[in-house]
């Protein structure tokens, strides 16, 4: 397959649809994949960038307790709020949808029952904390105690947020009820389904040893440590809750998968409903297969952008359960992830973010008030990859208004106002252009190489750097060759250097387009071109017979931004310049930058 085709499973992790997302999450997993899909579609490959709301599990039905209503209007309301989150920050997914779909049953009802065909699911009787006060069964979240490895007090039922661990909820210390709140627990027998993770040690340890040196060392330690301790074994995957996919087994009405299993199952099923669509509008149903299916295209990469909580799922699990898929006759044989650029966290005053003590920034809020742009830029600007950083008010001023407005704001307008104004709304023809130009040129184009294959290795907050660098440098070329005074004693030459930065310009649009998407695309229409950079983002309301529901989608084919350095063509007509970004008060952020001094 050429180069300029490379089909790129893009998935995003799936966000549990019980509140507004956090900038952090937007940081640490939702904003890194569109940045790296914008790029690679630019490229002329051809990412599928999935996901959808999780909304299953505990974290649904226990803020749909805290609230009186019913999860599905928990997980109607938060599912929406996120895709408008999506469309307001242009977080451009091919689709994203929820789970509670017919299309996600169907597809996670046959992954059981193939691991079950496979030998990789058994039954077993399992003990289970049981509240006497409530007369339940305790699952996953419904319990917090100590953590089992490293002490932490607010552990949860089944991950602990400090270390990132999983475990038992038997394992749990000192464990007590979120329900009722009794430490009066007792220990109850109960019939369950459990995945036989002891059964994939080996071959996911074979699988991490090879060909994993793009992977993010953190991320790469962290998976490798685990699978070499050999301590992998069955892990419950079904539950005695009410909400949640159905077990595809008579005789199990009364309990439910356990949301993990049929999580992670979602970029598989979100192809395959993505598929469906296109199929509806006259593609083929079996397009899916060109970015799953082994035996169709074994070349296609899977990347999974999650936050660091998230490893465990996708590192050792999620290929553990495509290792056991594949691991029989006559079924589809799946790709294996090929990364997992997990990130750190985002911090607030020293901590994590977090929603039960309302510590959090949340992204539909501060995108009312501010430009997405301006949130792509310092989130990335700051993106969490390699350990935790703090966010502060202060530094998003600072970044906005130093960086972003001082260094691409200003050069923009300062340079496109001027070719407005001086040659009448047009791009001025160059005349020979001298060693200098032709040095500024040589260093821009160069940086479709060098941020390029920055974007390729998901180091966004160096290609970040790099454009940057590209920027500053025009910046100085002008303040050299000073067109302002030139023009005063020979036109001819002055018209050679603004041609000369508007081609910089125009291809550092290209370089910023995958982080800011919105103000590239200003910057190309007051250059004057029609055809818009990228395509564009629509929802669609999609009927099946567990109900209707709302999904968000892209549209590529409008998009003319190509990861090329094209002429500029002299003599375009422009379109009259505005400013690109807006600069910050401290008088009107006040409040904000107040509140993150006291942390
Ligand atoms: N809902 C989980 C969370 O927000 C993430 C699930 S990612 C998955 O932590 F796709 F693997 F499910
Ligand atoms: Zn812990």
């Amino acid at each position: 397959m050429s180069e300029g085709s490379k089909k790129i499973l893009v998935g995003v992790a799936w966000p549990y649809a019980n509140g507004e997302k956090h900038i952090g999450q937007v940081a640490g997993a939702y904003l890194p994949p569109d940045i790296f899909a914008r790029y690679q579609r630019m490229k002329g490959n051809h990412p599928l960038m999935v996901s959808g709301s999780d909304t299953h599990g505990t974290p649904v039905t226990l803020k749909a307790a805290d609230d009186g209503i019913t999860p599905e209007e928990v997980f109607t309301k938060y599912h929406e709020l996120f895709v408008d989150a999506c469309l307001e920050m242009g977080i451009a997914f091919d689709l994203f949808t929820h789970t509670d779909t017919r299309n996600h049953w169907d597809v996670t009802q046959e992954m059981f029952l193939r691991h079950l065909e496979n030998g990789y699911i058994y039954k077993a009787v399992q003990k289970q904390l049981y509240d006497p006060v409530a007369e339940r069964f305790l699952a996953d979240r419904y319990v917090e105690g100590t953590c089992p490895f490293c002490g932490y007090e607010g552990a949860r039922g089944d991950q602990c947020d400090n270390c990132g661990r999983i475990y038992d909820t038997l394992d749990l210390i000192n464990p007590r009820s979120k329900l009722t709140g009794t430490t009066d627990l007792e220990v109850r027998e109960t019939e369950h389904f459990f995945l036989d993770m002891g059964k994939m040690n080996e071959p996911l340890l074979e699988w991490i040893s090879q060909d994993k040196e793009h992977w993010r060392p953190n991320v790469l330690n962290f998976t490798k440590g685990q699978l070499q301790l050999h301590e992998l074994r069955g892990r419950a995957i079904t539950r005695d809750i009410e909400w949640g996919i159905e077990i595809p087994l008579e005789g199990y009405e009364d309990k439910r998968i356990y949301v993990w299993y049929d999580a992670v199952i979602g970029y598989l099923s979100a192809a395959k409903e993505w598929a469906k669509l296109i199929a509806a509008e006259g593609g083929d149903p079996e397009a899916w297969r060109e970015w799953w299916d082994a035996n169709v295209n074994p070349d296609a990469p899977g990347y999974y952008f999650i936050g660091k909580d998230n490893i465990p799922f996708h590192a050792i699990i999620w290929p553990g359960m495509l290792i056991g898929y594949n691991d029989g006759e006559g079924g589809d044989k799946l790709n294996l992830p090929y990364d997992v650029p997990a990130n750190e966290y985002l911090n607030l005053g020293g901590e994590q973010f977090s929603t039960s003590r309302g510590r959090v920034i949340g992204i539909n809020t501060v995108l009312a008030e501010f430009q997405a742009d301006a949130w792509r830029y310092t989130l990335t600007a700051l993106a969490p990859e390699t350990s935790d950083v703090e966010f502060t008010w202060q530094d998003f001023m600072d970044r906005v208004n130093n960086e972003l407005v001082a260094n691409w704001g200003n050069l923009v307008n300062r340079v496109l106002g001027f070719a407005y104004k001086r040659f009448d709304g047009a791009i001025p023809a160059p005349g020979e252009l001298n060693e200098v130009d032709q040095a500024l040129l040589d260093d821009v184009r160069a940086g479709f190489e060098s941020v390029g294959a920055l974007y390729d290795a998901v180091k966004l907050k160096a290609a970040l750097i790099e454009t940057r660098r590209l920027s500053q440098r025009v910046n100085q070329y002008l303040n050299e060759r000073a067109p302002w005074t030139l023009i005063k004693t020979d036109p001819e030459a002055a018209a050679t250097v603004v041609y000369t930065a508007m081609q910089a310009i125009d291809w550092l649009k290209l370089l910023w387009a995958p982080i800011l998407p919105h103000a590239s695309q200003q910057v190309h229409e007051m250059l004057g071109y029609d055809h818009p950079l990228f395509g564009r983002q629509y929802t669609q309301r999609v009927k099946d017979d567990r109900g209707t529901h709302l999904v968000l989608r892209y549209d590529h084919s409008g998009a003319s931004g190509r990861w090329t350095p094209d002429p500029l063509p002299a003599g375009q007509a422009m379109r009259k310049p505005a400013a690109l970004f807006e600069k910050l008060d401290a008088d009107k952020m006040a409040e904000r930058l107040a509140a993150t001094q006291q942390e």
